[in-house]
């Protein structure tokens, strides 16, 4: 038994010295201390030596494998190493080959406006807040003093989940669930996407809106117009023009259209603005008491305002886009134009 360890590490310790390639190491490691190998079947075998002896063939046959395990992993360190050098040498850098370029990304129109817009919301000191895409018809329309088969409710046909729940058609709802939620005085934001069943070169199913309410003491409209013409001019420059036009929603009283210069033709009248200069930057007005009760705000102590622009309008305007689909598309070829 000890004469044939010793013959098999004299063996094995010489194979692994002249092995020149890893695959043949590997089987030289097989042959030996896999699990039908050499040295592992006299491993095995150790139970039948007799009693007496087992000590002494046991310590020497662990010293062989011992011994074959060292000089496979010195073997095989030399091996890689040696393989990595070829590679080395093999593969060389040719630095004279002309690059690819760099391909740089860029923030989508919408979402740079969307920045702006928020960044001028937050200097002025209003809380963005984030409010549900699929809503109940009791924030959507009926807090907001739009009940059933009220005629307004025509104009904004969404995309209906269940009778009740819809895609909502306005960022207004988070009107509602500010009021509900946070204790007056407040100045609140909420960016985000809206639904409705429209579909044509300047209506899309989605679209963008912000939505701006701000509560307080002593809340008017003069207020409210002071507020809209700093946003105009930090949008649009300090020559932004601006009028206002009556108009109605169910939720404010009174209701305003603000119109400010036409950012198409800077107010020399062009076919987006029909030759007036103008284009609609906002809808708003004072909040109705009604609605303030509704969502629990005392309409005695406090008022308040809210408008509610749309982006996509503004950001196809600045960047002469001709349809709104585009916007939604994620067609490289137009978003690499709009870097
Ligand atoms: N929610 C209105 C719409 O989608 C826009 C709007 C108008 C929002 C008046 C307001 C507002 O907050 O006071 O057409």
């Amino acid at each position: 038994m000890k004469e044939k360890l010793q013959e098999i590490q004299n063996k094995g310790v010489k194979e692994i010295s002249s092995a020149t390639d890893l695959k043949v190491l590997d089987e030289i490691r097989v042959k030996y201390l896999g699990k039908a190998g050499e040295l592992t079947q006299i491993l095995r075998g150790m139970k039948d030596v007799p009693p007496e002896e087992r000590r002494v063939v046991g310590i020497l046959a662990n010293s062989v494998r011992e011994k074959m395990e060292i000089a496979l992993s010195e073997k095989l360190a030399e091996l890689e190493n040696a393989k990595l050098l070829a590679d080395m040498e093999k593969e060389k850098i040719d630095i004279t080959e002309p690059s690819t370029g760099i391909k740089r990304g860029a923030l989508h129109p919408l979402t740079r406006f969307n920045n702006k817009f928020i960044d001028l919301c937050v200097e002025m000191g209003f809380t963005v807040i984030q409010t549900p895409e699929i809503e109940t018809d009791y924030y959507n329309f009926e807090a907001l003093n739009v009940p059933k088969n009220h005629p307004a409710r025509d104009m904004q046909d969404s995309l209906y989940i269940t009778d009740s729940i819809l895609m909502r058609t306005h960022t207004s709802p988070a009107q509602v669930h500010a009021m509900e939620t946070l204790k007056p005085p407040f100045k609140i934001v909420c960016p985000g996407r809206v639904y409705r069943n429209d579909d044509d070169s300047s209506h899309s199913p989605i679209f963008n809106q912000f939505e701006a309410l701000v509560i307080d003491e002593n809340v008017s409209l003069k207020d409210f117009m002071i507020m809209v013409k700093e946003m105009a001019v930090r949008l649009y420059g300090k020559d932004v023009k601006m009028r206002v036009r009556p108009a109605f929603f169910p939720f404010t009283e009174p209701s305003i259209e603000i119109d400010a210069t036409c950012q198409m033709c800077q107010g020399k009248g062009c076919s987006l603005c029909k030759g007036t200069g103008f284009s609609e930057f906002f809808g708003g007005g004072i909040v109705n008491p009604r609605i303030l009760e509704m969502s629990g705000v005392d309409s005695k102590k406090y008022s308040g305002f809210a408008f509610g622009p749309g982006i996509d309008r503004s950001v196809m305007v600045t960047n002469k886009i001709p349809n709104i689909k585009y916007l939604f598309r994620n067609d490289m070829r137009f978003l690499k134009q709009m870097r």
